[in-house]
Formats: C-alpha cells, sequence, structure tokens
C-alpha cells in the first residue's frame, strides 16, 4: 500500500515531503470556528477520541464534542458550532454619547460626553469572555467654570442664579463698566468648557472719542475741542432749510468712535412757472410761492389733464435730498394760455 501510495502521489505529479507518516494514523486536526481540543499529541492512533471545546469567550449551541480517528486516518467531522458570548445593551450616558458596533465577546463600547460636560469612569469597556462588560458605564457631569472676575469699576450680571463659588455649563455673565470705564472686547463670558470663562477676561480702560465733527451744513450741541469720554453725548442740528435725518444724538461708544452721525438734507425748488400747486394742504399759484423752497421729504402735487375726460388731478411728488421730479403727466401751459384762461388749466377745472 505504501508502495502504490508513493507511487500514484509520484505519478500525479506532486511534490511529497510528509508521506513518510504511517497510514491509518490520524495528524493534528486542524480546527477553525473557534473550537479547541484538548491534549497535545500530534498523532492518533485509529479508535482515539479528542474532546472538542469552544474556545474562551465562545458558547456551543450544537453538534457533538468529540471527534474519532477512523480507519483510514482520518477524524471523523464536527458539527460543532461555537458563538460568541453576548454582553448587555450598553445603557445610555445622559449627556454622552455611546459608541459600539456590536456587543459580543471582545466588542468595544466607546463613550463620550457632550461639550461642556466631564467624563467620572471609564471612556471605553470591552466585552468579556464571562458575557459582561469590563466597567460600568461612565456619568458625564456638568463642567464647572469659577466665577467670573468681578471688575472694579463695575459689575457681572449673570443669567440665572448663582449659587456658590462655581458656575455651570451655559451660564453667561454679562459685563457692565462704570463710565467712563469701557468693556473692552466681548463683553458677554459664557462657561463653555473647563473653566473657560475665567480665561474671557474682560479689559478696563478708559475709553475715549476724539472730538466730534460736525456734518456738512450742521452744528453741534458743544464745540470743546477735547476727547469725549465713553457714553458722553453730543447733538447735531442742521442750518435751515436743512433737514436732519437719522439720530440728533451721538455717544461715544466702547470702541472709541462715536455713534453713526446724522446728515442734513437739501430742500428743493419746485421747478415749474405757470401752475398752481398743492403744499401743506393748499393750493398755490406758483407766482406767490415765496421763497420757491420745499424741505427734504415734503410732498408737493402738482395738477394733470385727464383729456378724456377733460378733468384734472392732482399727482403727488416728494422732495429727496434736493431732488423734487415733475411727475411726466405735467404740461406746462403757454404764457398766452396762462394769462387768457387760468379757468381752463387742470387745476382749476372739475377734479376727476
Ligand atoms: C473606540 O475608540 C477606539 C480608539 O479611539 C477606536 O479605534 C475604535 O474604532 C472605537 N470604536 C467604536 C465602536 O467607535
Amino acid at each position: 500500500l505504501q508502495k502504490m501510495e508513493r507511487l500514484f502521489l509520484l505519478c500525479s505529479g506532486l511534490l511529497v515531503t510528509t508521506v513518510t507518516s504511517q497510514p491509518n494514523v490520524c495528524s493534528r486536526p486542524e480546527l477553525s470556528g473557534n473550537i479547541e481540543m484538548s491534549g497535545i499529541q500530534r498523532f492518533s492512533s485509529p479508535g482515539e477520541e479528542l474532546a472538542l471545546s469552544c474556545k474562551e469567550g465562545y458558547t456551543p449551541v450544537s453538534g457533538p464534542r468529540k471527534i474519532v480517528c477512523t480507519m483510514n486516518g482520518v477524524w471523523t467531522s464536527t458539527k460543532l458550532k461555537c458563538i460568541p458570548k453576548q454582553c448587555p445593551h450598553p445603557e445610555l450616558v445622559t449627556n454622552g454619547e455611546v459608541f459600539y458596533e456590536d456587543t459580543v465577546y471582545q466588542s468595544t463600547i466607546n463613550y463620550t460626553c457632550h461639550e461642556g460636560y466631564m467624563m467620572t469612569g471609564e471612556s471605553s469597556a470591552v466585552c468579556q469572555s464571562s458575557g459582561t462588560w469590563s466597567s460600568p458605564a461612565p456619568e458625564c457631569i456638568p463642567v464647572p467654570c469659577g466665577l467670573a472676575p468681578v471688575p472694579l469699576y463695575g459689575m457681572v450680571i449673570y443669567d440665572k442664579v448663582v449659587r456658590g463659588n462655581t458656575a455651570n455649563y451655559g451660564l453667561t455673565a454679562t459685563y457692565h463698566c462704570n463710565a467712563p470705564y469701557a468693556v473692552v472686547g466681548n463683553p458677554v463670558a459664557e462657561c463653555t468648557a473647563i473653566y473657560e470663562s475665567s480665561k474671557q477676561m474682560c479689559f478696563f480702560t478708559v475709553v475715549t472719542c476724539p472730538p466730534p465733527e460736525s456734518i456738512e451744513r450742521g452744528y453741534l450741541s458743544n464745540n470743546e475741542k477735547r476727547e469725549f469720554f465713553y457714553e458722553e453725548k453730543v447733538k447735531h442740528g442742521c442750518e435751515s432749510p436743512y433737514v436732519l435725518e437719522g439720530n440728533m444724538e451721538v455717544v461715544c461708544q466702547n470702541n472709541g468712535r462715536w455713534s453713526e452721525k446724522p446728515s442734513c438734507k437739501a430742500p428743493c425748488s419746485v421747478n415749474v412757472q405757470r401752475a398752481r400747486i398743492l403744499h401743506n394742504g393748499k393750493k398755490i399759484w406758483m407766482e406767490n410761492f415765496e421763497p420757491n423752497r420745499v424741505l427734504h421729504l415734503d410732498i408737493v402735487s402738482v395738477y394733470c389733464m385727464n383729456k378724456a375726460m377733460k378733468c384734472g388731478y392732482a399727482v403727488p411728488t416728494q422732495c429727496i435730498d434736493g431732488t423734487l421730479n415733475i411727475p411726466e403727466c405735467f404740461e406746462e401751459p403757454s404764457a398766452l394760455e396762462y394769462t387768457l384762461k387760468p379757468n381752463s388749466l387742470p387745476s382749476e377745472i372739475d377734479q376727476c
């Protein structure tokens, strides 16, 4: 048999190095699927049994737990199945997150805490062979901030009542300074992460603005050529007939600049000659409109003719910073018409 086997193997062209092993002897089986066996011997004789078991962390679910070496020198087959042990599903963590892919033997859970919370306990756990997690779920507790330092010439106002010497995540502190001191930078400090609020300092300096400059066509309530302190105010005015638009009062801000200045807007003249206009509820002939001037934002109406209906109608137009557009429907009569037939002008006939 040995000769024949060797011949067969040579004929089949295989490179043979292990054919010296005796027939009818089983060599150590190669096991897969997390199965292991007892004993360390390399060869077994026919009739010998091997006890199989599952590796640590795996549980047998079916199939015989023994294999036998047969007369042919091969082991009987086994349908033994080993499945990994299950750990319980992890609990949720308040104010944190739980990351895991599986809950079987050797799976890992990672825990994180939301911003502003810190962890007490282990940040990860491994499913052990015993079917339990290596550590319990951690807790996420709010990070305490120290209280915001109180400024010498001002105060700190918290958005919530503070007890003791710590502030909780999310608490905001707003700095107020007594003029002429001003908060430089962000006046709001927030407890966002560990000790963040004490890092966010509030710097105090005396803030001044340069002497205010009057606006074009305007004047100032205070002409002192000095530096003005934070929160000092000055009023702007406009020379007549200019009209002030914006805030009359400007204030020295904590950035050392004045708040937005107002501006002085120009009056308009009504560029029609032979007509009667409507201004401030009164109908006025242009030759009596003295001076020919309406103020910024004033409304003036001119009269147009509805030729089909033979009636007149007033069309309003507004003075915007020196510009008063005359509506296109307005037609200026000839001097002759204006002098001889004033009663036929659109301002005088029946109104539509
Ligand atoms: C847990 O964290 C480790 C280390 O950062 C990482 O390698 C692993 O992928 C994470 N596992 C999960 C399920 O997020």
